[in-house]
């Protein structure tokens, strides 16, 4: 699995590269900007998705390669955004200053929109047919906007030193981190197939479901257990913030076992599935084991 995973790291990296060549960035200090932002070493958990899913339904890692930078271009520029003052403040991400502390605030305002619109003119320009095209746009922004992860984004916002249930929690953290990594399910599948069959397509999202809450209830985990040097980012910025997070409404115990809950659904999920699944098993569990 860490090989698959440092693979498929390197592989969108050298796409992520070539696309960024692509674009024709006009202004050199937003061109750096929005490198900072993307090639600050991710662990390319959503890419690393879209490439074992599109394994899973027996095709090429190389077809999904447009989807996989798509994705990456959108959670990036998500993380610029999130770190920035009027957000959560951070000043370390992925182990390096923030990209408004390397540059300024009103360039990493302007690489975050650069990096999101760049993910589409990549998805446009794919070599994948024009159906699929289509299908892979609007499945990302769906996702990425104001039904999706921008929603979880304000919701989050709005509830800073606020109770949540349960209820809200988790449809908070279904949009804000849940929606990325349920389309990089999708986008796996997609750039495969023109058509999903439905049964496959309701297995895959009950799988992405899972591991998307799952993943979100991890970040909150480790945002109390790990430190700050491990996570790449500020060990202990929820509490600081008084952010709402699974430990705080259900204890760290309880977190963890929600955490083990979901992962275990989504294996379920996974056993439907007709083609070599095996990669999106492990990965299943890395999602809850994971350090960082
Ligand atoms: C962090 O995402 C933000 C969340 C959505 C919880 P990742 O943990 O995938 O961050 P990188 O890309 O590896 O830095
Ligand atoms: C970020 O959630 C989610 C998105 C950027 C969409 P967090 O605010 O919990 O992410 P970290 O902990 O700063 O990475
Ligand atoms: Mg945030
Ligand atoms: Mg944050
Ligand atoms: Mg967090």
């Amino acid at each position: 699995m860490r090989d698959q995973l440092a693979q498929a790291q390197q592989r969108v990296e050298a796409q992520l590269l070539k696309a960024l060549a692509g674009l024709n960035l006009a202004d050199d200090r937003l061109a750096d900007a929005m490198k900072y932002g993307l090639l600050n070493g991710g662990k390319r958990l959503r890419p690393f998705l879209a490439y074992a899913t599109a394994q899973a339904l027996n095709g090429t890692w190389q077809q999904a390669d447009a989807a996989a930078c798509a994705l990456e271009m959108v959670h990036s520029y998500s993380l610029v955004h999130d770190d920035l003052p009027a957000m959560d403040d951070d000043d370390l991400r992925r182990g390096k200053p923030t990209c408004h502390i390397a540059f300024d605030e009103a360039t990493a305002i302007l690489a975050g929109d650069g990096l999101l619109t760049a993910a589409f003119e990549v998805l446009a320009d794919s070599p994948l047919s024009d159906g699929q095209r289509l299908q892979l746009i609007r499945l990302l922004s769906k996702a990425a906007g104001g039904a999706g992860m921008v929603a979880g984004q304000a919701i989050d916002l709005n509830h800073v030193g606020q109770s949540m249930t349960l209820a809200q929690l988790e449809n908070m953290h279904r949009h804000k981190t849940g929606a990325l990594i349920r389309v990089a399910v999708e986008m796996g599948a997609y750039s495969v197939q023109e058509t999903v069959e439905a049964d496959v397509l309701a297995a895959l999202r009950q799988y992405a479901e899972s591991i998307g809450l799952a993943f979100q209830v991890q970040d909150d985990i480790l945002d109390i257990e790990s430190d700050t040097a491990t996570l790449g980012k500020t060990q202990g910025a929820d509490l600081a913030l008084n952010k709402p997070t699974y430990p705080a409404l259900l204890g760290l115990d309880g977190a963890k076992q929600k955490a083990q809950e979901l992962v275990a659904e989504a294996q379920q999920a996974l056993q439907v599935l007709p083609g070599d699944t095996s990669v999106l098993a492990v990965l299943a569990d890395y999602i809850i084991q994971r350090d960082h």
